[in-house]
């Protein structure tokens, strides 16, 4: 053996048990500038080749190179092997325990209206409706003319409606935009929209110029409705009978359907539910005063007809309510603008527990 093959054979002990020494990144790159770089010891030796005869230079060349490729690999392959260590050190200790229990004094709170919201969606899909959804901003179409509201109706006045811009890729009652001000404008996209029968509720923001302890501009509002061939009142009263039953988990409640007027319903009621006001406090399902918790009726006719829904085949019902108000009916909550004043003292007093179920329907 040669001096310079025995010089290459130790060189390569050396630097193989330098790349194994080295336990982390940085320091397996100092052996890297060692061994491989400009000044490094493979590179050192590849620099004496110009002095050698040819036949030395090619073996001693070939040598090199054959030791810098395999140094090259110890090297690649021991920071693979640090690389994963520090990944399994790394999932090691940052593991989390979800079996630990919850930290209630870290909790944040769930809002009033997404933890009344939850229970509507609860209670409604036990029934069998599923959820439509439709825009906030609507048009004039959909929000007031399809729903049966007469041109000079008061609801479209400009005190009550936030109207927008027009717009100037729609024509006539399509261009007129607005903030919706009711969900009932979800009836008319689902009627055009889908065959019956049907059964939806649809939740969501709505917009009315207002303002005082019982009315914000932005409030939310639960709609529902039903269209088959034999869906008659009976089915109505049922459907928010144990709807009521449920959400304010009183058995046997007091209710009262009261004929009212809705241009969209024919016939239409307003619902009352029994209460007390005795002592200040406001009890529900108890006492002989009444509280108006929602609007309903048979769904008019003209509105079946302007969705293309024969009415001679089809009938049903719909309801709307707000859903902050029975939020506040049921939570006992005095003024409907805290809602969104986001004060987390109030969040704090009103709000859910993140781990609290929604209520059930009876027996569940
Ligand atoms: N849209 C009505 C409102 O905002 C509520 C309402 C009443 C909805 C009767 C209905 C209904 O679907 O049948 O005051």
């Amino acid at each position: 053996m040669t001096e310079m093959s025995q010089n290459i054979a130790q060189l390569k002990t050396e630097l193989s048990s330098m790349i194994e020494a080295a336990n982390d990144l940085e320091s397996l790159e100092q052996v890297k500038v060692t061994a491989l770089g400009k000044k490094g010891r493979i590179t050192d030796l590849m620099k004496t080749l110009g002095q050698m005869d040819p036949e030395e230079r090619k073996t001693t060349g070939q040598a090199l190179n054959v030791l810098k490729d395999e140094i090259a690999a110890l090297i690649n392959a021991q920071e693979e092997a640090l690389k994963k260590q520090a990944l399994d050190q790394k999932l090691a200790t940052e593991t989390i325990d979800v079996t630990l229990s919850a930290r209630p004094e870290r909790e944040g709170h769930i809002h009033p209206i997404s933890q009344t919201m939850e229970e509507l969606m609860t209670i409604f899909a036990d029934m069998g409706f599923t959820v439509a959804e439709g825009p906030e901003i609507e048009d004039d179409w959909h929000n007031f003319t399809a729903l049966n509201f007469p041109p000079g109706h008061p609801a479209r006045e400009m005190q009550d409606t936030f109207f927008l811009p027009e717009d100037a890729e729609e024509q006539g009652e399509r261009a007129k935009k607005l903030l919706r001000t009711h969900t009932s404008s979800v009836q008319i996209r689902y009627m055009t929209e889908q065959k019956p029968p049907m059964r939806i509720i649809v939740m969501g923001r709505t917009y009315r110029s207002d303002y005082d302890m019982t009315h914000t501009p932005m409030f939310h509002q639960i709609e529902g409705l039903v269209i088959d061939e034999n869906t008659n009142m009976a089915h109505l009263k049922g459907c928010l009978r144990d709807f009521c039953e449920t959400y304010f988990e009183v058995e046997n409640l007091p209710m009262r359907f009261r004929p009212s007027f809705f241009p969209f319903t024919e016939p239409s009621a307003e619902v009352d539910i029994g209460c007390s006001r005795e002592g200040g406090g406001l009890k529900i399902g108890a006492g002989d005063d009444w509280l108006e918790i929602l609007g309903c009726g048979m769904v008019h006719p003209n509105v079946l007809k302007n969705c293309g829904i024969d009415p001679d085949k089809y009938q049903g019902f719909a309801f709307g309510m707000g859903i902050e108000r029975i939020a506040m009916l049921k939570y006992g909550i005095p003024d409907l603008r805290t809602f969104f004043e986001s004060d987390k003292r109030w969040l704090d007093h009103y709000g859910f527990s993140p781990l609290d179920r929604p209520n059930r329907a009876f027996g569940d």
